[in-house]
């Protein structure tokens, strides 16, 4: 037994060993059959042992989504909906939070062609969009929240956290990273305001203030609450940033503010590969399916299908993939707050996860993509297999969640892999 197999207590949740999934969008909440997508994805990373399941980022407002694949969680019957899913995890022993958000300026409504045709109201942003940005978001109408929209915001957030309690999730992580609202609000990058959430990291910090305030006055103080905290970002020159010591204040004032636990992460002002190192995607390129959806998302834009290639090049390039690549970010956090610390990235064997948790640089170990190649990796990563995983961090994954479509491995050589494991056996 290693210490992967210790328990850990977030807030009320007794988890029973240091092995999460970490969110990754999943893909089919825009589906009917979502619920049912989840359960069995879950219900097999649950059976192989995991201790915690992170579900990716759910939309807490009617619009707002980041790709049609993400849940919505801005009604009581949606939420209820995904009752089943907590159930299967339960039965196997784990435990599931479910991460709310809102994708801000790159909500859906603004990028896909689909999407913008249906859309009620305006995007909702934390200040005007900042110059680089402005001209993906030609002609889109835009609103910069005011202060009372705020608060209404946080309501929001709160109400969809008492149903999530209520559909049996055993906490809450909001989603704070990769550029969406709540990393927009933090980022001075994005935040520009002079109200009292604009200005210094304080009041940049204080909409994590009022969504922790605000969710326990709907689900109470016990309830698991964790967030993401963007620290150290990348921006293009000259523009503001947070740095890496604000990065680090910003877990002080989390666990201040009552967080139970952070994922701090190191990553980009921009929603894109940063998040997940890795290869550029070329399914892009070679996969019709994939190169027809992106054409009915882009409206037929042939620019825009030439800036996604060069962003995605571009982020693969910047940030190749690198084992436990956000080890100066959570073992730094480490050391500054006394609440658990949430590793991710790039963590891909036992012997990493063990080393992390043995020296004393991170509570939990998360790991994202490989969960999609191997859904009985959890057992191996657990019983201290020293093999690395089928996962190539090829990034194939992404552009279909981007689209909508079913979250999995798209990595022929990997399916490749599997079946000569699975001839093997
Ligand atoms: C397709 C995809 C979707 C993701 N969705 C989310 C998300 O909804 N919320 C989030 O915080 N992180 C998201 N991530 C980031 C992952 O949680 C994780 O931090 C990242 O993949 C690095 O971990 P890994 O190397 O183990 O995959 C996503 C990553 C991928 C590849």
């Amino acid at each position: 037994m290693s210490s992967l197999h210790t328990p850990i207590t977030i807030g009320s949740s007794v988890i029973r060993n240091r092995l999460y999934r970490a969110p990754v969008l999943e893909g089919a909440g825009g589906r009917p059959d979502g619920p049912d997508i989840y359960r069995h994805a879950f219900e097999e990373n649950a059976r192989a042992g995991v201790g915690l399941i992170i579900q990716g980022n759910s939309c807490i407002t009617d619009e707002g989504r980041s790709s049609p694949g993400m849940s919505q969680v801005d009604t009581r019957a949606r939420t209820l909906a995904l009752a089943e899913v907590t159930r299967a995890v339960h039965a196997h022993g784990g435990r599931i939070f479910l991460q709310i958000g809102h994708a801000g300026i790159y909500a859906m409504e603004g990028c896909h062609a689909t999407y913008a045709a249906t859309r009620k109201s305006p995007i909702i942003a934390v200040s005007k969009p900042p110059v680089h940005v402005r001209p993906a978001l030609r002609g889109v109408p835009i609103h910069v929240l005011t202060t009372p929209e705020i608060y209404e915001l946080a309501e929001a957030f709160g109400r969809t956290a008492a149903w999530a309690r209520e559909a049996g999730y055993d906490g809450i992580q909001i989603a704070s990273s990769n550029a969406k609202l709540i990393h927009q609000f933090l980022s001075p990058y994005y935040n520009r305001r002079t109200d009292e959430f604009g200005g210094s990291l304080q009041n940049r910090a204080r909409i994590l203030e009022l969504l922790a305030n605000t969710i326990r006055s709907h689900v109470g103080n016990d309830y698991p609450l964790t967030v993401k905290i963007p620290i150290g970002e990348d921006a293009p020159p000259f523009a503001p940033r947070t740095t890496f010591d604000e990065g680090i204040e910003l877990c002080r004032l989390a666990e201040s503010f009552g967080y139970h636990a952070i994922t701090p992460v190191g990553l980009s002002v921009f929603p894109h590969g940063s998040l997940c190192r890795g290869g550029y995607p070329s399914s892009i390129d070679d996969t019709e399916s994939i190169k027809r959806r992106y054409e009915e998302a882009f409206g037929g834009s042939k620019l825009k299908m030439r800036v996604l290639r060069w962003g995605y090049k571009r982020a693969a390039k910047q940030y190749p993939f690198a084992p436990v690549w956000n080890r100066p970010f959570f073992s730094a956090a480490k050391k500054a707050v006394s609440i658990p610390v949430f590793a991710v990235g790039g963590i891909r064997t036992h012997d990493e996860a063990v080393q992390i948790l043995d020296h004393g640089e991170a509570d939990m170990i998360g790991v994202g993509r490989p969960f999609y190649a191997e859904s009985d990796l959890p057992m191996r990563i657990l019983g201290g297999d020293t093999e690395q995983p089928l996962c190539e961090s090829s990034n194939r994954c992404l552009p279909p969640q981007m689209l909508g479509m079913k979250a999995a491995c798209y990595n022929p050589n990997v399916a490749r892999k599997r079946a000569a494991m699975r001839a093997a056996d």
